[in-house]
């Protein structure tokens, strides 16, 4: 029988203080306080009612994401990582890490989070120019985040990132690249650096505002690159930098095809059941009134994913990755084997786009990944 792959756990916290005009997350506006004691119950309920397919594994990483999990209170989390750790051993070098918002920043909120066993930050900073930050519709300014990220470090935070967007309204090339000097600046160990995409259901899709041209953001995609490997950050996907060995472990996970549970509303989970060595996807209830009522169950559906289907979502995660991965691995996630894919490859090798010896995109099939991509559809 196949190794499983490493296991790792997400947790959506749904809820932010407003809705950002570009973002399609599952995420609500906060109608008063975070109803945090009923969701870490629902929380912990979710998690058993999937804990008997994971049974004798143990997790690799956690990730809170939202939403803004920030706004939940660090005996919250405390309460929630004491009692899955009843559930589920935890491996010694677990990261666990917590999306936070400059602007629901406290100072003595985060040592506690730290106490409670979060080891690593993602924090939502977008942009350095707090008239970016309003067109956003951001509800903290460039101060805040300064603040905030010298006082994490300050409290033993030294391992974080930096979310940075990129292709803002109005944004010239001097705009873009002054914010990723800002965040090199900083020193963080990881930056994430997104090019703002429009996105249906959003305000901006409604109202779309005047985005840079297309030169331009080629321009500060290219300037970009070069800064961030000038600073020490090493891209290994498409829009992930990390100084050396600082890779999220959490991310990688999801792009080298590994397992993970997905809890909270509208969580989405990957699982290999050991007995039958079955993969199946999973989705929980989305809306939070839902997802804590009684009258629905915590899972919305589950679809287990057969030959015609392995090959393309492997191929959609692995190939995120510039490195990409070995050969060997296609069989070991997938239980397929690679001569499955043999004549594909050949295909996306002599087009110039696969490395001939590794499932790994070229600099083309980086940039034309849709192409590649189509090939394993
Ligand atoms: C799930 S969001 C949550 C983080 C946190 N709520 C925040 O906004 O600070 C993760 C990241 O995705 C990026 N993001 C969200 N919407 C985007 C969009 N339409 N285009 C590009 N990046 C986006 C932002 O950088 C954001 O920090
Ligand atoms: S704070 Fe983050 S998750 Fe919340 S609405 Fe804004 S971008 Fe979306």
């Amino acid at each position: 029988m196949l190794p499983l792959p490493p296991l790792s756990l997400y947790v959506h916290i749904p809820w932010c203080v407003k809705k950002c005009p570009y973002c399609d997350f599952n995420s609500h506006a906060l109608s008063g306080g975070i109803p945090e004691e009923a969701y870490v119950d629902a929380l912990l309920e979710d998690f058993d009612s999937e804990v008997n397919t994971v049974q004798g594994r143990e997790l690799h990483t956690i990730f809170f994401g939202g939403g803004t999990p920030s706004l939940m209170s660090a005996k919250g989390f405390d309460r929630f990582l004491s009692e899955l750790q009843k559930r589920i051993r935890f491996s010694s070098d677990i990261e666990i890490t917590m999306e936070a918002n400059p602007g629901t920043y406290e100072h003595d909120r985060f040592r506690d989070y730290r106490k409670a066993g979060i080891n690593r930050l993602s924090l939502g900073v977008q942009s350095f120019q707090d008239e970016k930050l309003k067109a956003l519709g951001r509800i903290h300014n460039s101060e805040e985040a300064f603040k905030a990220i010298e006082s994490l470090r300050g409290m033993g935070f030294d391992n974080f990132n930096i979310d940075l967007m990129h292709g803002l309204p109005g944004q010239s090339i001097q705009d873009g690249l002054s914010d990723l000097k800002k965040a090199i600046a900083l020193q963080p160990t990881h930056i994430s650096w997104y090019q703002l995409t429009i996105e249906p259901n959003t305000v901006f899709y409604s109202k779309t505002p005047i985005l840079p041209e297309d030169d331009t953001l080629w321009s500060i995609q290219e300037e970009g690159w070069d800064l961030l490997e000038a600073g020490g950050f090493k891209q290994y996907e498409i829009s992930a930098y990390s100084s050396p060995g600082k890779q999220a472990k959490h991310n990688l996970n999801y792009w080298k095809f590994g397992d993970y549970i997905g809890i909270g509303a509208g969580a989405h989970g990957k699982i290999t059941e050991r007995e039958t060595g079955r993969i199946y996807r999973n989705w929980k209830t989305r809306m939070p009134s839902d997802y804590l009522s009684n009258d629905k169950p915590y899972e919305a559906g589950s679809r287990v994913l057969s030959g015609n289907d392995l090959p393309i979502e492997f191929m959609m995660n692995v190939l995120r990755l510039n490195d990409g991965v070995e050969r060997s691995l296609f069989a070991e996630r997938t239980g397929m084997a690679i001569s499955d894919i043999e004549s594909q490859c050949k295909e996306a090798i002599q087009k110039g786009l696969l490395e001939p010896d590794r499932l790994q995109p070229t600099k083309q099939g980086r940039l034309f990944l849709n192409n590649l991509l189509e090939i394993f559809s």
